[in-house]
């Protein structure tokens, strides 16, 4: 395979760059470093694999740049995003350009030089649904689209609309994932992601800040299952033209999660707890649960999560670890 990943120094795609690089095959990434940065890709780059890996500083709204990358790939990977609840809320018209115009310039761009392409959408798009155990083909529940909170999940599905009609229409082999939160090594809480950025208060000894009541809860899944999993599906000729959830069915409460890390990192900070207008402005709306079905993606390619809550979170509190330089071992109680 010779790929592309756009978003390839962010964190799910700088895992999915290692994962490529370690089968054998050629990767090139189109990152602008918005959000990501070239450190991820650290290990890819300067590893024993780093010749097959390059890394491009650009936009996929350039049209032109983006038609000369694909042009020399088979495969698409189209990760690149403006993603976190921050980000959305204080950059939504960027975020919406990024999200549609950027998507659909790399979808035409896949489909003038025929690779395949993997669209990663959300659970997002589910919107307020909490059914237990989404099902690919439950029905959306979003609030209004001037409200910039759902600005992701409209752009995301409109993502999937028109991915899906270059499949049905133009022949276009692609495959769309819409992945649960993942988490995992390298993701930052920077942009509202709240895994790294309640062990990033708990290592530094500040309150834990929950945002609203605390007992929504959310499943998280592990980058570790996520990634080989994209790698596979798009080399999965049954898998062209559908959607697949991906993610973990375990649920936490946010407390909960926010307890769990306090007693793995032996810190002695309180949680506290932020309403929703303070932490994100007017208009965020948020949903009790988000829990997957991932049964069409086991049936096809045979997923199972492996890693449980714990290991993810244990993964996250290393990560951070390393990054100021401790050895997880020294500090983390029990
Ligand atoms: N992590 C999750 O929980 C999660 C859940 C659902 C969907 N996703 C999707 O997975 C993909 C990867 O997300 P992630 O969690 O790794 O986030 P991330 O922020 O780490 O990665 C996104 C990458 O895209 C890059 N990017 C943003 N705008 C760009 C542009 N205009 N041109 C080129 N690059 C650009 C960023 O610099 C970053 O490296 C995104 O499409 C996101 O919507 C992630």
């Amino acid at each position: 395979m010779k790929a592309l990943i756009t978003g390839g120094a962010g964190f799910v795609g700088s895992h999915l760059t290692d994962h490529l690089i370690a089968q054998g095959h050629e990767v090139t990434v189109l990152d602008d470093l918005s959000t990501g940065q070239l450190s991820n890709l650290s290990d890819a780059l300067d590893g024993p694999n780093g010749a097959r890996v390059s890394m491009v500083e650009g936009s996929i709204t350039d049209a032109a740049l983006v038609d000369e990358m694909v042009a020399q790939v088979d495969t698409v990977f189209h990760l690149a995003a403006a993603v976190g609840v921050f980000t959305i809320q204080t950059k939504t018209l960027d975020s919406m350009r990024v999200n549609l115009h950027g998507t659909e310039t790399v979808l035409d761009a896949a489909h003038r030089h025929g690779a395949r392409f993997l669209l990663t959408s959300t659970s997002e798009v589910y919107g307020k649904n909490t059914a237990i155990g989404l099902h690919e083909d439950a029905d959306r529940i979003i609030g209004s689209p001037l409200k910039s909170r759902w600005s992701y999940a409209e752009a995301k599905a409109l993502d999937e609309a028109f991915t899906h009609q270059y499949v049905v229409h133009l022949g276009l082999a692609a495959v769309m994932v819409r992945m649960f939160n993942t988490v995992g090594p390298r993701q930052s809480g920077r942009y509202g992601m709240v895994l790294p950025r309640l062990v990033k208060q708990a290592l530094a000894g500040e309150p834990l800040t929950v945002y609203g009541t605390g007992n929504q809860s959310r499943c998280f899944g592990h980058v570790g299952d996520v990634v080989p999993a994209l790698a596979t599906l798009i080399e999965t000729d049954a898998a062209i033209g559908q959607v697949f959830n991906i993610g973990n069915p375990e649920q936490v409460s946010i407390n909960e999660l926010a307890e769990r890390i306090i007693a793995k990192t032996g810190s002695a900070s309180p949680i506290v707890h932020l309403p929703y207008l303070e932490a994100y402005g007017p208009g965020y709306e948020d949903m009790e649960r988000r829990v997957p079905d991932c049964s069409r993606l086991h049936d096809l390619i045979g997923f199972t999560p492996t890693h449980s809550l714990d290991d993810s979170i244990e993964a996250v509190i290393d990560d951070q670890f390393d990054q100021v330089g401790l050895s997880a071992d020294q500090s983390i109680a029990g």
